[in-house]
């Protein structure tokens, strides 16, 4: 199948790649030429492990290309697949789908009777059909099949997420975009991942509420974490206690920080403004925003308090800053309201991220970067570890002893064994136990 990518982000990159992967011929378009012309040097803007080598296989061998130019790359498409961002608009938490209107409008006059037009980013419901109005519009000429495809990667997983999906789900309102989108999507399907045929609108809540449940399930456990703090419980023992039920499901119930990244805040936010739009109470998702936003600036105070409540000019040292591991990401990371509360209790941050620092420091003031944690433990008064990335899981105990004025460690996505710990001689706190 001839496929063209409009957007060149995330998804758009991902999704491109790995379509191309499977053998179809993929064109991704962008309209930033400097974006455009990184990939066609090989460089890659975003960090995914495997990205890399995925794109330069499949431009090596002739199944992926970049370009500026939709007359090009439209007319001979079978599907065209719109990845442009929809970030939150300022002011109402809106999905800003400028971007995906925008790009509809300029490749409608390329289209070719069909070919298929599908959105890949994340759009509230009805988007579907407002695409489906502008391209008639611009081309009275023919009727259009509009279809919804929502993508469920993970940042830092993304091309095993793609290959090996729990789900792959085509919103169609016709028969044509149906037999299109299953002709792509073969490859998996005949691996068995189930492809779950639906309606336009059905597709297009499915992944708000896929992302608003999980967002759920993180606020819940988190506040869980904090009762078994109260009561001293271990909320891991909790955690395992509950999810080997299966109608419950051991994954998402890490106490930490509170969730953050490009998808779940945003996302939650859009899915309470289609409630309003709607006139529908979305009240446990209105509880998890709420809930998820005290919980960030929360975790700065528990380091605090942690320290004994005076902060002012003591140092502290912070281990990981992206929103999660295995990315570059920045966005919405609890880090940045950790960091904050520490800044606004007059402590001085010294921060170490493996891949994160240069994202960070455009988002932060007054932040000592350093190249690696021991150096931001250096002279430290305490160390939190905010991001749970490999390099730190095994800290050497004894040497990080000889760095620190004092011996704190607060562990907000509990890595650490508490006896080990106070057994070198640390406070340890970490969240629910
Ligand atoms: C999320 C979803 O997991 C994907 O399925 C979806 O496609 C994507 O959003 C999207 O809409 O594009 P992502 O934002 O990459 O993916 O990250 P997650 O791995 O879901 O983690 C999100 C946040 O939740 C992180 O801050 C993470 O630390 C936190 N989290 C996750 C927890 O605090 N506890 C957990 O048990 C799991």
């Amino acid at each position: 199948m001839r496929i063209v990518m409009i957007g060149t982000g995330y998804v758009g990159l991902v999704s491109g790649a790995c379509f191309s992967d499977f053998g179809h011929d993929v064109t991704c378009v962008d309209k930033d030429p400097a974006k455009i012309d990184a990939l066609l040097a090989g460089e890659i803007p975003i960090f995914e492990p495997g990205l890399d080598e995925l794109v330069a296989r499949n431009v090596r061998e002739g199944r992926l290309h970049f370009t500026l130019d939709l007359a090009d790359a439209v007319p001979s498409a079978d599907a065209v697949f719109i990845a442009v961002g929809t970030p939150s608009r300022r002011g109402d938490g809106h999905a800003d789908l400028r971007y995906v209107y925008a790009a509809a409008r300029e490749f409608a006059e390329y289209l070719s009777p069909g070919t298929v037009v599908v959105t890949k980013s994340t759009v509230p419901v009805g988007t579907g059909d407002e695409v489906e109005r502008i391209i008639r519009e611009a081309r009275p000429d023919h009727e259009w099949s509009v279809a919804s495809n929502p993508e469920f990667l993970r940042e830092g997983a993304a091309i095993e997420d793609f290959k090996h999906p729990d789900r792959i789900i085509i919103g169609c309102n016709d028969q044509h975009a149906e037999d299109v989108l299953e002709e792509i999507y073969r490859p998996l399907f005949i691996n068995r991942s189930p492809l779950l045929k639906m309606a336009r609108r059905g597709a297009e809540l499915t992944k708000y509420a896929a992302n608003a449940f999980l967002a759920t399930k993180i606020s819940f456990i988190n506040e869980v974490a904090d009762l078994c703090e109260k009561v001293g419980a271990n909320v891991q023992d909790v955690a395992r206690g509950i999810g080997l039920d299966n109608r419950i499901g051991a994954k998402f119930l890490h106490a930490g920080p509170g969730y953050g990244g490009s998808c779940f805040p945003k996302d939650t936010l859009a899915l309470l403004k289609t409630g309003q739009d709607y006139d529908a109470n979305l009240r446990i998702v209105e509880a998890v925003v709420t809930a998820n936003d005290n919980r960030k600036r929360g975790m700065g105070r528990k380091v605090i308090h942690a320290m004994g409540g005076d902060t002012y000019g003591k140092n502290v040292a912070l281990l990981g800053l992206t929103f999660k591991p295995n990315t570059d990401d920045m966005r919405d990371s609890p880090a940045l309201a950790i960091v904050q509360t520490l800044q606004d209790a007059g402590a001085n941050v010294r921060a170490y991220d493996p891949e994160g620092m240069e994202h960070a420091a455009k988002m932060m003031e007054g932040v000592t970067f350093c190249k690696d944690a021991y150096e931001a433990m250096d002279g430290a008064d305490a160390v939190v570890i905010v991001t749970e990335w490999d390099a730190f899981r095994a800290l050497d105990l004894a040497r990080t002893k000889d760095l620190l004025n004092d011996l704190i460690l607060v562990d907000l996505r509990n890595v650490y064994d508490r006896a080990e710990v106070e057994r070198h001689g640390f406070k340890y706190v970490a969240v629910g136990c």
